[in-house]
């Protein structure tokens, strides 16, 4: 008998980035990060006991970009394998995933968060129906980010609804290297209907992986100072999400995304991952929002792509702004029009 498992999953924006891990995927410094909307991933994983049992991983895998299935195909089982220890039952069966984005084929944003957390929380829903466990609400979702953790840093932050923290820090109780945690409940009102619009400035593959940015950082000369920054300005930021204050809140979320660039381009080699177009927006934003006095600030992923925050008060006027004057800098005019989400749902 086959059964079946289906997860979305988001994506997340980091608002104070994660940048610089340790050991197996530790965080240098606490991040946090709204969880998104309409940038998921789908996942389905079906599952059957095999018919002969062996030592290894049986995976198909199933996904919308044909030339990418056997490197994924790869990369998931490889981290299969590492679960073995605590699912070893996952050699048990004949496993196949089928995985789908929300958003565009090479949109330029990133996917592994959505995919490994729905992974991680497919992973968990199958030890409850093949073991007939019954782990549930707070404590399925944190382990469900641990693993995602494992499978991909940041993923970890994106099965909870609106926001959640990552990394130990004294303003967060129960915050943890370990695993997120949610943020929702303490945050002001304003910021748990927020926009996210993603300016597509480009979608190629990138010249330097998370991966490999995170390793650089271990020789960065402004390393140990960018980690205390991190730590204050997560306790600022704590500050402000509680307050309702947009202003502090716009101000380090565009330091935090030009932190994160500027650190690129201090390590050796260096490297950025910015365009022309994006500081082009970047110039019109701030010329704009000097003007109309509209709270709309813009973060960074490790990319090109302008993420435009701000309340949903303020969505005509920034719409305007986006069609009228941004948009002609996007690669195909594309642009994502996102909002905060409610995190990861079983279907
Ligand atoms: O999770 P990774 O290893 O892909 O690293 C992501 C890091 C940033 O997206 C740049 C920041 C963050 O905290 O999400």
């Amino acid at each position: 008998m086959t059964n079946k498992i289906t997860w979305r999953s988001p994506s997340n924006i980091a608002i104070i980035k994660y940048w610089g891990k340790h050991g197996i995927q530790l965080p240098r410094n606490p991040s946090i990060s709204f969880t998104l909307n309409h940038a998921f991933t789908e996942m389905t994983l079906e599952y059957r006991v095999k018919e002969q049992q062996d030592n290894r991983i049986s995976l198909e895998f199933e996904f919308e970009e044909r030339d990418k299935i056997e490197k994924f195909r790869q990369k998931m089982v490889a981290f299969l394998e590492s679960q073995l220890p605590i699912f070893p039952f996952l050699i048990e069966l004949d496993l196949k995933i089928t995985s789908s984005n929300s958003f565009p084929h090479s949109a330029g944003i990133a996917s592994s968060a959505s995919s490994m957390s729905a992974l991680a929380l497919c992973l968990c829903s199958l030890e409850n129906d093949y073991l007939g466990y019954h782990t549930e609400g707070g404590d399925f979702l944190q382990k469900a980010s641990y693993l995602s953790r494992l499978a991909s840093g940041s993923a970890c932050r994106s099965v909870y609804p609106t926001m959640a923290v990552w990394g130990e820090c004294n303003d967060v109780k129960g915050s943890s290297d370990l695993f997120a945690v949610g943020f929702e409940s303490e945050i002001h009102e304003i910021f748990k209907s927020y926009h996210d619009d993603i300016l597509i400035a480009a979608t190629g593959e990138k010249s330097v992986s998370s991966r490999m940015g995170h390793g650089l950082m271990n020789d960065n000369p402004y390393a140990s100072a960018r980690y205390e920054q991190a730590r204050t300005r997560m306790s600022r930021l704590i500050a402000a999400l509680k307050a309702g204050d947009i202003e502090t809140f716009g101000q380090i979320c565009e330091d935090e995304a030009m932190t994160l660039h500027a650190l690129m381009m201090t390590t050796s080699p260096w490297f950025t991952l910015l365009k022309p177009n994006t500081l082009k927006m970047i110039e019109i934003l701030r010329g704009w929002r000097e003007t109309t006095k509209v709270p709309a600030y813009f973060s960074l992923d490790a990319g090109p792509n302008l993420h435009l925050l701000y309340p949903d008060a303020f969505e005509p006027q920034v719409k305007e702004l986006i069609n009228n004057e941004l948009k002609q800098y996007c690669e195909n005019q594309r642009v994502i029009f996102d909002t905060v989400g409610q995190g990861a749902v079983k279907l």
